[in-house]
């Protein structure tokens, strides 16, 4: 069989292949060493940490939709001391790169998690959530406004010398301006998209269903949204992109790299088919056979290039 090359590099981060996990859909890569060895992802990306542990919202929390998950998890996570103290010691028989997503309240929370992350060897990149749609302070906040995300990318890029990737908000007017703004902030990277606010109501009780009124919608109906925004911010910016949103095999992976994107993260999928991943993977092995496609770089962007 011929070699295929399905490797690709995020601002200097060597992914054996393009597929990572979207954040907050993977924990911390410890709850999928029963399904498969996540060695074979092109990288983890881990649920998003922040200054101290959260509880997150009360429940519900999460729903199904049609043909989507709706949550408003409110980033529920142990906080920096016990990731670093801790987490971090799972994850050291784990070799693909790990990139940890980091949130704030303020701008001051960012660089401090930036800054403490720095000094982490194992960490191959940092992922700035400024797109949570789920807490009260930070989050969407800061990723709605380009002039927000620009200085928050400034200096948190000012505090790390890891790649710095920003995980976008599909809840703007124009994502384009915000990736640019991201860009020229520092960001290494994108990645695309962050989850679409949403809401379900129970007419029996004639409440909201989620305690947080409303939440975020991610899973397949998101798909042509996150695809047409990854088209356009491909088009505008000189930055490898990562494709999120709805991915759930192959051919969606295929839609988002021919979009632009060099990378697709694998979010709700995962949870519906814990080998999703590595499905994707060897459907692209396989389509880039069938096509003579010897490097999967060589389809990225294809579309419109
Ligand atoms: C959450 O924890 O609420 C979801 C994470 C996100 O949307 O960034």
């Amino acid at each position: 069989m011929s070699k295929i090359n399905l490797s690709v590099d995020i601002a200097g981060i060597k992914m054996q292949n393009p597929v990572t996990t979207a954040s907050g859909t993977f924990g911390f890569g410890l709850d999928y060493l029963d399904y498969f060895d996540v060695n074979q992802l092109g990288a983890v990306v881990t649920k998003t940490i922040t200054i101290n542990r959260r509880m997150g919202n009360p429940p519900p929390r999460i729903i199904e939709t049609p043909s989507g998950l709706l949550n408003s998890i409110g980033l529920a996570n142990p906080g920096i001391d016990e990731f670093i103290q801790s987490t971090l010691l799972d994850l050291e028989h784990i070799k693909a790169p790990i990139i940890v997503s980091i949130a704030g309240d303020t701008e001051e929370e960012y660089v401090e998690l930036a800054e403490r992350l720095d000094k982490v060897d194992k960490i191959a990149g940092i992922e700035l959530n400024v797109s949570c749609p789920n807490v009260r302070m930070g989050g969407i906040q800061f990723g709605v406004c380009p002039e927000q995300v620009n200085r928050l990318t400034k200096a948190s890029a000012a505090a790390t010398q890891k790649p710095l990737i920003v995980k976008l908000t599909p809840n703007v007017t124009d994502i384009v301006e915000v990736a640019c703004a991201a860009v020229e902030g520092g960001a290494r990277s994108l990645s695309l998209i962050n989850t679409l606010l949403g809401m379900s109501i129970d007419i029996n009780k004639r409440k909201p269903v989620l305690a947080n009124n409303v939440g975020g919608l991610a899973g397949p109906a998101i798909r042509p949204v996150a695809v047409r925004m990854v088209w356009q911010v491909a088009q505008a910016v000189d930055v490898p992109i990562i494709g999120v949103g709805g991915i759930c095999d192959y051919r969606d992976a295929l839609e988002f790299i021919m979009a632009g994107a060099a990378s697709v993260g694998v979010g709700t999928w995962n949870f519906v088919n814990p080998t999703a991943c590595v499905d994707i993977i060897e459907g692209l092995r396989c389509f880039c056979l069938e096509q003579g496609v010897k490097d999967i770089n060589e389809l990225v962007g294809c579309s419109w290039k």
